[in-house]
């Protein structure tokens, strides 16, 4: 059978630089693509007065192309400052390994798109935000599709989890069809308030969970 990938792919499949978990991280993201449903983890250190990339680090549930260019793209960001490293695109990427095939463009997409919503968190949780544009329900949901119900391996926007989102003078309101006490309420409260509290312009994050699903 004859492999679609490069050597260079295949050379970060096998042995991928920056594997792992940063604990305390400085900015994080966790994106999963509408595709396949798989996921992409990326992790970073930031000094703080150049604005630089000290550490990156991912962590991918994805497929060879995906794991490939999570190891490349880590590798061309380290070093970088956050407006250089905004810059690595998926092409980037793709030359520096060699080539990509097509039918696998979105998996090494989504480790881009990791780490550009890293250096978004990092930048809103260091207020280096620069177009303040007004939260809306919508930019609420296209974070939320980034939030996996643990036991279904779905986002919790598709797997039709949530029932009612609103945005009100600094508060969000999300509506969660699932009991309190359910075995992952805790996580998926979790993951949604870490989300979503870094906005700008938002002061409080409310879930409602569902009683009658008790
Ligand atoms: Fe899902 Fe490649 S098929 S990341």
């Amino acid at each position: 059978m004859k492999f679609p990938y490069g050597d260079k792919v295949l050379e970060h499949f096998k042995n991928p630089q920056n594997v792992g978990k940063i604990e305390d991280p400085d900015g994080k993201a966790i994106v999963g693509s509408p595709a396949c449903g798989d996921m992409v983890a990326v992790y970073l250190k930031v000094d703080e007065k150049e604005h630089r990339i000290t550490d990156i680090k991912f962590e991918s549930y994805g497929c060879a192309s995906n794991i490939a260019t999570g190891s490349i793209i880590t590798e061309l960001a380290k070093g970088k400052t956050i407006e250089e490293a905004k810059q690595i695109s998926w092409k980037d990427a793709s030359e520096a390994l060699g080539g990509l095939p097509k039918i696998k463009a979105h998996c090494s997409v989504l480790a881009v798109e990791g780490l550009r919503e890293a250096i978004n968190n990092y930048e809103e949780k260091h207020g280096l935000i620069k177009e303040k544009k007004p939260t809306t329900v919508d930019e609420v949901k296209r974070r939320l599709k980034n939030v996996m119900n643990p036991l279904t391996g779905l986002d919790v926007v598709r797997g039709n989890l949530i029932t009612d989102v609103k945005v009100e003078e600094g508060t969000v309101s999300i509506w969660v069809d699932l009991p309190e006490n359910h075995i992952f309420a805790s996580n998926i409260q979790e993951e949604i308030k870490e989300r979503i509290e870094t906005l700008w312009d938002v002061k409080k994050v409310e879930l409602h969970f569902n009683p009658s699903t008790a």
